[in-house]
């Protein structure tokens, strides 16, 4: 059987259009799918739409439609706008699916049965925001941090989820699995939060119905529902087939879920913990990212800034932007959206670098080598040609390791450097001279045969990050069904494997060049 490799994106709220910080997850979340499908995993990919709760119960309000009705339209919207950008997953939860309601209620009876809940009175101050009760720190002259409004004073009964008492088993598991957290600075986050337990605690999951009725009732006690949070962590155990589905447990005991810094705690205490109880294993990474500011300032509706996955396919293409998005960003930390800075990094690297490698390389061949990839000639096969293969067998090495510890940026600069180094094996043979004398043809077949297989090799380990581009690139030297069969980082390793004869097509510009915008 293959290894699996189960991935999962936030699920998201639906009281806000899909904007490019969901975008980002997902174009993580697919280039993992892509690299570990290429590996040889069995691969599956899980997004969603988070649906239950007063925030969105108030979005419905404010257009004068009910709940219903309102997520029914959002999460249509969210599926239009990454189908239209090319991003599809294996599975969508929404979280008012029928199969997802029964696993939470499953859920929740297991961890009442099994002693973790109590009802309790409690009297404190609700932030609908962050759909939760405040705790001091999270109060800023009287106002919730993250959503700078005055939260309300609130008492009623709930159901508490017992969370404290396993915080001492949490922080064991996160200190025995070093790549549980990542990257390391989320772990210390995490493990600090713990030491200081002030502002943890045992956690309220249920809402009284007389207050709040759009939710998955407590199978214990229907006159509540469900916490918004429990409710959406379930989501990706509904999302890997919980509980019937027989690929579950080799799912699950491979899931990675990529978020934003901002569900750090929900992710990293609440539900190892909500897993616990309910008899199952944590996830075997959580893998947190920074924020993306807007031409440096915060994306955000006042601010009117919050920019589309749609917007972006129009000014950039989608393909080029999510290159330039995962090039620009440091995984775990925050990064600028500058376009500027998009439409260099796309123009220095796609137009220029890897668009001038394929134009040039395929011009060549149609005009020196009959349209097809030469062979190589040994006497002509020198110290750079050895160097370049040399490289690209670091390259596929470096790229493998890098991807895997989601140093994506890194593993996208790798390959560059491979391109980059083509570049200069072909200026320094410059087969365009050598053809002018017949005793240049060696030089001019070695050359060009490098260079079509440096971007055989590119193409592979690119896939996962440009898959249109490198599906068209392999096509063009003769390869047109490859990343359906190739294995890496088998094939990658395998200099020289580029077909020999096969028919070369010099087509159009992969990436035309984009224009600055005018201050
Ligand atoms: N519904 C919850 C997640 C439940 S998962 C079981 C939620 N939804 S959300 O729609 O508000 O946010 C989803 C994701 O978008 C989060 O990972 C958040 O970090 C991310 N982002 C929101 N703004 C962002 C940026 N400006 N930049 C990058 N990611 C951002 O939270």
């Amino acid at each position: 059987m293959n290894p699996s490799y189960y991935v999962t994106t936030p699920i998201y709220y639906v009281n806000a259009e899909p904007h490019i910080g969901h975008a980002y997850t997902y174009c993580v979340a697919d280039t993992l799918t892509r690299f570990h499908r290429l590996r040889g995993c069995d691969v599956w990919l899980v997004t969603g739409t988070d649906e239950h709760g007063e925030k969105i119960v108030e979005a419905a309000a404010a257009r004068g439609i009910a709940p219903r009705a309102f997520t029914d339209e959002i999460s249509a919207q969210f599926r239009a706008v990454w189908d239209e950008v090319g991003l599809r997953a294996d599975r969508f939860v929404r979280t008012t699916d029928a199969d997802h309601a029964r696993n939470v209620q499953a859920i929740l009876q297991r961890v009442h049965d099994a002693g973790w809940i109590e009802l309790r009175s409690y009297d404190g101050l609700y932030c609908v925001g962050c759909e939760r009760f405040l705790t001091d720190r999270d109060l800023e002259n009287g106002r919730c941090r993250d959503h700078e409004r005055v939260p309300e004073a609130r008492r009623e009964s709930n159901y508490f989820f017992l969370m404290s008492r396993a915080f001492g088993w949490l922080r064991d598991h996160i200190e025995q699995s070093p790549g549980f957290i990542r990257p390391a600075r989320y772990r210390n986050e995490t493990l600090a939060m713990l030491r200081d337990e002030s502002g943890l605690g045992d956690l309220s999951i249920s809402r009284p119905k007389s207050r709040l009725d759009w939710g998955i009732e407590l199978p214990f006690d229907r006159d509540h529902v469900c916490y918004v949070w429990f409710d959406a962590l379930i989501s990706y155990l509904t999302g890997a087939g919980y509980p019937d589905d027989p690929t579950f447990p080799a799912r699950w005991a491979s899931a990675e879920h990529l978020i934003g810094k901002d569900i750090l705690k929900p992710h990293t205490i609440f539900w190892p913990i909500m897993l616990k109880a309910a008899g199952l294993a944590p996830p075997r990474h959580i893998s947190v990212h920074g924020y993306w500011n807007i031409e440096g300032r915060k994306m955000s509706k006042s601010l009117a800034n919050v920019l589309s996955p749609l917007t972006m396919r129009d000014r950039y293409g989608f393909e080029a932007f999510r290159y330039a998005a995962l090039r620009e960003m440091s995984f775990g930390l925050d990064a600028d959206l500058r376009d500027a800075s998009l439409v260099e990094r796309i123009n220095a690297d796609l137009a220029n670098n890897l668009g001038n490698l394929v134009s040039r390389t395929l011009n060549l061949t149609e005009r020196f080598t009959g349209g097809r990839v030469p062979a190589p000639d040994e006497g002509a096969t020198g110290e750079p040609e050895r160097e370049l293969a040399a490289l690209a067998a670091q390259t596929v090495t470096s790229v493998e390791t890098l991807v895997t510890d989601l140093e994506l940026h890194r593993a996208l600069e790798e390959i560059f450097r491979l391109v980059d180094a083509a570049n200069r094996l072909m200026d320094l043979r410059a087969p365009w001279k050598a053809a002018k004398d017949p005793a240049g043809e060696p030089i001019v077949r070695t050359t060009l045969h490098a260079a079509c297989e440096t971007l055989r090799v590119v193409a592979l380990l690119l896939a996962p990050f440009l898959p249109v581009a490198c599906a068209e690139i392999l096509a063009r030297i003769g390869l047109p069904s490859a990343l359906e069969t190739a294995r890496l980082p088998g094939d990658a390793l395998r200099w020289g494997a580029v077909p020999v004869g096969a028919p070369t097509r010099k087509g159009s510009p992969l990436f035309p060049r984009l224009e600055a915008r005018k201050p």
